[in-house]
């Protein structure tokens, strides 16, 4: 099932890969095909309010831009929604003591936090508030224990309501053609390995699609064949002293940026290739290149969403 077909779309990968920065192009691009999307922050950094030139998000999810509404996970907050909606315990003001007793409950019992917030969005699936739901989510260590909170739950509990909201979870993240991960990583060897591990993982452990591996960074080809030549042939020490002579000392420091450039182009380029080596086949690799220009929040949302439309659509 095509990545922009699903309904639910959980994003991880290494801390400062770019999850975040893909997450809200992810919803920019949906976005641009008329979808209505809800985007929600999963760590409360405040990037992706930061990216979308917004204040903190709150839980209840604001428009941020046409078509894309975003919000901030809080447990508390969605153990409030949870009560009222499934259990018909309304409840006004703070949580108090029972919001102390949920974090004792939740610091035992492995799965309760994670239920809670990966649950409110299965829910926003299922009610089809949002034709698309993109979770920026947690780092690589602890999506594991996202995804299979259902099951830890299920483990627990054998019957009543919370039993049955394990099952529809289950149903909705376990389906292929509906939900999936994306795993961002850059062109480096921990980010690569840890990519790869990961994989295994959800693999193993779950029964969650992985529905593809952004590789984000990507340098550009700086040199063809051609133009290596040329460089090749200006690294010749009487040409050197040429240009030294001619332009000054400051030539040998523009040559080595350029082979600095090609070097981790080319160290880039051999981890890709280990990446797309290891990964089970048929698993999609999108490519997005590292952005130069000074672009933040918004405007680089726009162009990485450019760059993942070439390679999606
Ligand atoms: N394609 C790109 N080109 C240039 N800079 C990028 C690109 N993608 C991300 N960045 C920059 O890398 C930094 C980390 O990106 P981002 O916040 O999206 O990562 P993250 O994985 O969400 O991080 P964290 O683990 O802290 O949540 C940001 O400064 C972002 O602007
Ligand atoms: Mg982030």
């Amino acid at each position: 099932m095509p990545l922009l077909d699903r309904q639910l779309v959980v994003v991880t990968g290494k801390g400062g890969t770019g999850k975040t920065s893909v997450s809200a192009a992810l919803a920019v691009l949906a976005s641009r095909l008329g979808k209505r999307v809800l985007i929600c922050e999963m760590d409360a950094k405040g990037t992706l309010a930061a990216t979308f030139d917004v204040g903190p998000l709150p839980f209840e999810p604001i428009e941020v831009s046409p078509g894309i509404w975003a919000m901030a996970m809080n447990t508390e907050d969605s153990l409030r929604e949870y009560l009222r909606l499934f259990l018909k315990i309304p409840l006004i003001g703070r949580l108090g003591v029972l919001a102390r007793t949920f974090d004792f409950v939740a610091d035992a019992a492995p799965g309760v936090r994670e239920i809670l917030s990966l649950g409110k969005l299965c829910y926003e699936v299922r009610e089809r508030h949002y034709d698309m739901v993109i979770v920026d989510g947690v780092a690589t260590g602890h999506v594991i224990a996202q995804l299979r909170a259902p099951d830890a739950i299920g483990e627990l509990i054998k019957v009543g309501p919370v039993k049955e909201q394990t099952r529809w979870m289950q149903d909705i993240l376990e389906d292929h053609s509906r939900s999936g991960v994306v795993l961002v990583t850059t062109p480096e060897e921990m980010p690569v390995l840890e990519t790869l591990d990961l994989v295994g993982r959800i693999r193993d452990e779950t029964n969650v699609d992985i529905a593809a591996v952004v590789a984000n960074r990507v340098l550009p080809e700086l040199f063809g064949r051609s133009e290596e030549a040329v460089f090749d042939a200006l690294q010749q020490p009487e040409i050197v002293d040429a240009l030294r002579a001619r332009v000054g000392n400051g030539v040998d420091v523009v040559l080595d940026g350029a082979r600095l450039a090609v070097a981790m182009r080319r160290g880039g380029a051999a981890h890709l290739e280990h990446l797309r080596n290891e990964l089970p086949e048929g698993t999609g690799v999108v490519y997005v290149p590292e952005l130069f220009s000074r672009s933040t929040g918004r405007r680089s949302a726009e162009l990485i969403a450019d760059a993942l439309g070439e390679e999606l659509l």
